[in-house]
């Protein structure tokens, strides 16, 4: 197997908590997007990649994006009880879920065990389906003045009656930790300028890179997909961070060819195992944003979570790559707690 970049796996001893913050180190089911984690049912012919590819050839390092949530949340967690005890202020989350999707209330209450595990305190406000866009605004607004509240999310989606635009435009930029302000976004896309917030899923792609060692600069990337919440800001990091940057979308005529020539490969589609062996370059290193449901039948659930890269395949060719589940997921919510954390520090000037 050829490799076509330096990946230093040693990544456990890099413990510096500082890499979590904004551009300090250059530089995510949040724009978190909590929208865009929702698990689709599973389609009714489930694509499998080939026989062959089942047969696990496990050559690729496999990228380990639990263990580095966990160490990311210690390192949190350890911030937070030294920022309480050295100025007596806890970072706080507040969490707007309006409507009673399950799913949506499934990603709450993980938020919120998430925050309590690290020692933030979330604040949460349920506003029933029908309630009006003016209620959300002034909850927004009563947390943008709240001095205990240093992150405001609000979780998508909201119901249609409801302009998701002038909701999340509401938001003060200071407390924006999901980083879909358009102007953290139009920061994010200038050169010279620094946003406060990166939406948690690409800062989430970018922390695994850089944990893992690999080399961005000078490099191919490819990032398959341009959603507001997850290619596109990928994209713009990767490229702050100096790779050449192709974007593959659904009008794309010919994306296998061009995924080919990357060197990194980030993939945030939505369709199960698009991206298969022969997609990718001897060597590569490929981060798997895509969560889709397939039919299984050994499963008790009936069916199982896999993602945009026929894993199987990828595994043969790439020189490293993020297993689905167990790869980008988790450091989504860990880079929220980071956010969070970032956001505490800034505004009471904590070093
Ligand atoms: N792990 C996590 O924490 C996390 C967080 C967020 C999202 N996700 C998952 O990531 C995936 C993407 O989420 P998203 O919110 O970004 O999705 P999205 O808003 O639906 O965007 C999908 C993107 O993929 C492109 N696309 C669709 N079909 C394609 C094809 N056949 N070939 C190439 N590009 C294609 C679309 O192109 P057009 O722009 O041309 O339509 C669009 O840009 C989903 O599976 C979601 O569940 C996971």
């Amino acid at each position: 197997m050829a490799s076509s970049l330096s990946v230093d796996f040693s990544y456990s001893s890099y413990s510096s908590t500082s890499r979590l913050l904004p551009f300090q180190w250059q530089k995510t089911l949040t724009l978190t997007r909590r929208r865009s984690a929702t698990v689709r049912p599973p389609p009714r012919s489930s694509f499998a990649c080939s026989p062959v590819a089942m047969s696990a050839n496990t050559s690729a390092k496999i990228i380990d994006g639990k263990l580095i949530a966990k160490q990311i949340r210690e390192e949190i967690a350890g911030e937070v009880a030294s920022m309480k005890n050295e100025i007596g202020i806890v970072p706080g989350l507040a969490v707007i879920l309006v409507g009673s999707r399950k799913d949506s209330q499934t990603y709450v209450r993980n938020k919120k065990k998430a925050c309590e595990a690290v020692g933030i305190m979330s604040y949460e406000v349920n506003l029933p389906g029908d309630s009006t866009e003016e209620e959300v605004l002034k909850h927004i607004s009563g947390f943008n003045s709240d001095p205990s509240v240093h992150g405001i999310l609000v979780q998508l989606p909201l119901p249609r009656h409801m302009n998701e635009e002038n909701i999340l435009n509401s938001i003060s930029i200071e407390k924006d930790v999901d980083g879909f302000h358009p102007l953290n976004i139009g920061r994010l896309a200038m050169q010279g300028r620094d946003p406060l917030f990166i939406p948690c899923t690409p800062k989430g792609c970018m922390e695994l890179l850089h944990r893992y060692g690999v080399e961005i600069k000078g490099k191919r990337a490819v990032v398959i997909g341009r959603s507001n919440i997850v290619g596109m800001p990928a994209a713009l990091l990767l490229q702050r961070e100096n790779a050449a940057i192709s974007m593959v979308h659904s009008y794309t005529k010919n994306p296998e060819e061009i995924t080919r020539q990357a060197d990194i490969v980030i993939s945030a589609v939505g369709v199960a195992n698009l991206v298969r062996g022969s997609w990718l370059k001897p060597g590569a290193v490929v981060i798997d944003v895509g969560i889709n449901p397939i039919n299984d039948a050994e499963d008790p659930r009936g069916y199982r979570l896999v993602g945009d890269v026929c894993y199987e395949e990828a595994c043969e060719v790439a020189s490293a790559v993020t297993p689905v589940p167990g790869g980008v997921g988790p450091m989504t919510i860990a880079m929220l707690l980071s956010n969070t954390l970032s956001s505490a520090k800034r505004i009471h000037k904590v070093e």
